[in-house]
């Protein structure tokens, strides 16, 4: 199981000035040399964190970068000029303050699967963030996703209650369905240092997407500790 870093927040307090502090670039160059599998940024309609040229720079230093993205004409074409490693689809509102419930797949088959074909035809590997539910889950099947990313959201809020069992069983027979039907299989949102180890118990989880904690923590310990301490929970 590896980390892919969401730095979206080192950009929130970036965008809070506008005068390019923190650093972006100065950032993933500090998370490179960790045996991570991504950066993770979400280029969102409103812009509000992630910048077009912030991909271009971080495309710049070769990072693997995993471009969350509306299923939108105008990201499908900024994911084809930059040609990220891969793409989550995310569902997206302008409103909400981060991304909320999973995307519906099965409700918007057929436009997701010609919406991911020129991804896939230029060699991007697509993922769907999708709650772990069994109908979205056969429907990525069905439309040609190579990975799911499962909604860790409603799993991480039932953690803070004490009470999660359930949802990580959700979680737990999400992936074996996935995987079984040929999926490979990541999660993400709201994972923290606390939560995090207990993702061990899904089988065969390649990758975990985790942004908030992480750069929460790095205002603290500085963000090289920050990574390496998330690895070392997930290792
Ligand atoms: N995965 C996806 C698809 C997301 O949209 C987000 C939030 O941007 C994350 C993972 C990371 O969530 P968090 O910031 O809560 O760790």
């Amino acid at each position: 199981m590896k980390l892919g870093v969401n730095i979206d927040h080192i950009a929130t307090l970036r965008n809070a000035r506008n005068e390019g502090r923190p650093d972006l670039i100065e950032a993933v160059k500090l998370i490179l040399h960790h045996d991570i599998s991504a950066i993770t940024m979400h280029l969102r309609e409103d812009r509000r964190h992630i910048k077009d040229e912030d991909l271009i720079n971080v495309k710049n230093l070769n990072a693997p970068i995993n471009l969350e993205m509306a299923a939108t004409k105008e990201i499908q074409q900024i994911a084809l000029k930059i040609l990220p490693h891969s793409v989550c689809i995310v569902p997206e509102k302008r409103q909400e303050l981060t991304t909320e419930g999973g995307l519906d797949v099965s409700g918007q088959k057929e436009y997701l699967k010609e919406f991911i074909k020129p991804l896939k035809e230029n060699g991007i590997i697509v993922s769907l963030f999708i709650d772990a539910d069994k109908e979205q889950i056969e429907a990525s099947r069905y439309i040609g996703a190579d990975y799911i990313e499962l909604h860790t959201g409603t799993f991480s809020s039932a953690f803070k209650k004490g009470d999660f069992a359930s949802e990580l069983e959700k979680l737990k027979q999400g992936t074996i369905l996935a995987q079984k039907i040929g999926l490979k299989v990541n999660a993400g949102h709201g994972l923290d240092y606390e939560n995090v180890s207990l993702m061990k118990q899904i089988p065969d989880l390649k990758e975990l997407n985790i942004g908030h904690s992480i750069i929460s923590k790095a205002i603290f310990t500085g963000l090289d500790v920050a990574v390496e301490e998330m690895i070392k929970l997930i290792k």
